[in-house]
């Protein structure tokens, strides 16, 4: 029996470990540097962030999957949605429907939230991430190129940004 329940910023080690086994399988180790330190004070309810994340457990208390998302916003529906970001289960406990009872339990929040949509993105070689995503209704977008603006790009507009009117 495994249970789902809201992470707290107690739960930091623990998802952090977990997001390193994502990482891994997602062959992104030497971009992956994330810190307990700032994960836990994300997760604290006053945190800016809005990094909210959900623990799949076993009755023995022992972690066996993740959902961390956050809330996006749509000028086009003047509207809040939510982001997932990540979404994991541990290789010996896949295909029991723990995957599947997180995403809902993720689309439930979003419903009582009034958020239209959420949004997620798969590495496109990461087939079985996508046939998961397609059983339960999602749609790619395929008339989308995701972009990133990194540390460095950052750096690089900010300086050149015109300062703020006063
Ligand atoms: N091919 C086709 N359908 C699949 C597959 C697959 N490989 N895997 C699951 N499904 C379907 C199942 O048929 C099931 O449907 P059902 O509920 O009607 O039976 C449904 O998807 C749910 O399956 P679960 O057992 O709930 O999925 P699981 O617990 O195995 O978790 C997950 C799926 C999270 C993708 C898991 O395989 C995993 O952790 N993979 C590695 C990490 C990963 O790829 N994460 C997603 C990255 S993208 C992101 O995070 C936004």
């Amino acid at each position: 029996m495994v249970s789902i329940r809201t992470a707290t910023p107690d739960d930091a080690k623990t998802l952090v470990d977990l997001i390193l086994e994502l990482a891994a399988f997602e062959q992104l180790m030497d971009r992956a540097e994330p810190s307990v330190e700032l994960l836990e004070q994300h997760l604290a309810e006053e945190a800016l962030t809005g990094c909210e994340a959900l623990l799949a457990e076993t009755e023995r208390g022992t972690a066996v999957g993740f959902a961390l998302f956050f809330h996006n916003y749509s000028t086009f529906q003047t509207n809040v949605g939510l982001h997932l970001e990540d979404l994991f289960v541990k290789p010996t406990y896949r295909g029991e429907g723990i995957g599947g009872a997180l995403v809902r339990r993720v689309a439930r929040i979003a419903e009582e939230r009034g958020c239209r949509r959420i949004d997620l993105a798969v590495l496109d070689w990461n087939d079985e991430a996508i046939a998961f995503y397609d059983a339960l209704g999602a749609e790619p977008l395929d008339d989308w190129t995701t972009l990133r603006l990194d540390e460095d790009a950052i750096e690089e507009a900010a300086t050149a940004a015109p300062p703020a009117a006063a």
